[in-house]
């Protein structure tokens, strides 16, 4: 029987991980279906049932998107020690009709941030304090960044700050800081509000490189004015990429077709930027 896998999220009509998954199955080979699996978050019987049928419903395995990372916990038999420590998941596998949460969030953004720098040791500024930040912030420890948070609501920024052992920094400590890093983990910028950036050109002078994890649009405010103050830029599709060639390789136990899923990712990027 061809075997379902698919997104969970609500809206996830753009999601890009279907032309992702897709290409990947398709060269590998695998006789399987990617689906979008759009749950209205109105009635919270919505993501339960989804999880309780997905035996009937001979679903291998799923991403899982906004707003469910954390809501998909309960649903789950057994996750992975990082989803317990990140407290979300993004990838469930389905295991002889048990329910595995795992999180590729963190190796995705780690991987997108090697592809242009090091970690280790270097003054990282990370702006936001919710579910994606703290998966990156876990992760750019693990590697030994030196990270300060910026988030609108500083008490959320102190409470993960002291969870992670890390810095919590208001808006105008930011300049002494003098981060070497900043990756923009909030979604200011994103569509439909495409001219708003948290900083701007003369507030970057100095970072070397700046990643934005937003994917719509691929260029945002902040990586413009990144751009203008020197600095490299990482925009959000590569940390997306990355996430998702993690879930292949939990759902196949091999390591994905990372070029393949490149080449597709960015095929539909030109034609729908
Ligand atoms: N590229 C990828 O693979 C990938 C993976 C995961 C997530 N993402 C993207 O990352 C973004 C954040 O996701 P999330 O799950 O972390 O969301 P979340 O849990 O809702 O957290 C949002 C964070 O952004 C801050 N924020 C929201 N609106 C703001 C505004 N107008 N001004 C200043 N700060 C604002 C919030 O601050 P407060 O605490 O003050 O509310 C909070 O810290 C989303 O755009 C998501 O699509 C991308």
């Amino acid at each position: 029987m061809k075997k379902i896998y698919g997104i969970v999220g609500h809206p996830v009509i753009h999601s890009l991980s279907p032309v992702i998954h897709k290409a990947a199955f398709q060269a590998e080979g695998i006789d399987a279906e990617y689906r979008i699996f759009d749950i209205n978050p109105e009635d919270p019987e919505n993501l339960a049932n989804f999880c309780y049928e997905t035996e009937v419903n001979g679903i291998a395995g799923f991403s899982v998107t906004m707003p469910y990372k954390e809501e998909i916990l309960p649903y789950l038999d057994e996750y992975d020690p990082l989803v317990k420590l990140v407290g979300s998941a993004n990838t469930v596998k389905n295991e002889d009709s048990m329910l595995i949460g795992y999180n590729t969030d963190t190796m995705g953004a780690i991987a997108a941030l090697r592809e242009k720098t090091d970690i280790q040791g270097k003054r990282i500024l990370v702006l936001g304090a919710g579910g994606a930040s703290r998966a990156v912030c876990y992760g750019l420890k693990e590697f030994g960044g030196r990270i300060s948070i910026f988030n609108r609501t500083h008490e959320k920024a102190e409470e993960l700050a002291d969870e992670l052992e890390i810095d919590a920094i208001e808006f105008r400590h930011i300049k002494e800081l003098a981060p070497e890093i900043v990756i923009n983990c909030t979604p200011v910028g994103s569509v439909p509000n495409t001219e708003e950036s948290l900083l701007h050109a003369p507030d970057l002078a100095g970072v070397k490189v700046v990643m934005d994890i937003i994917t719509r649009p691929m260029e945002t405010r902040l990586l413009k004015e990144a751009k203008k103050a020197g600095a490299e830029v990482i925009s959000g599709e590569r940390m997306l990429l990355h996430q998702a060639a993690g879930q292949f390789a939990i759902w196949f136990s091999k390591p994905a077709p990372f070029e393949v899923m490149e080449k597709a990712l960015y095929g539909q990027l030109k034609k729908t930027p």
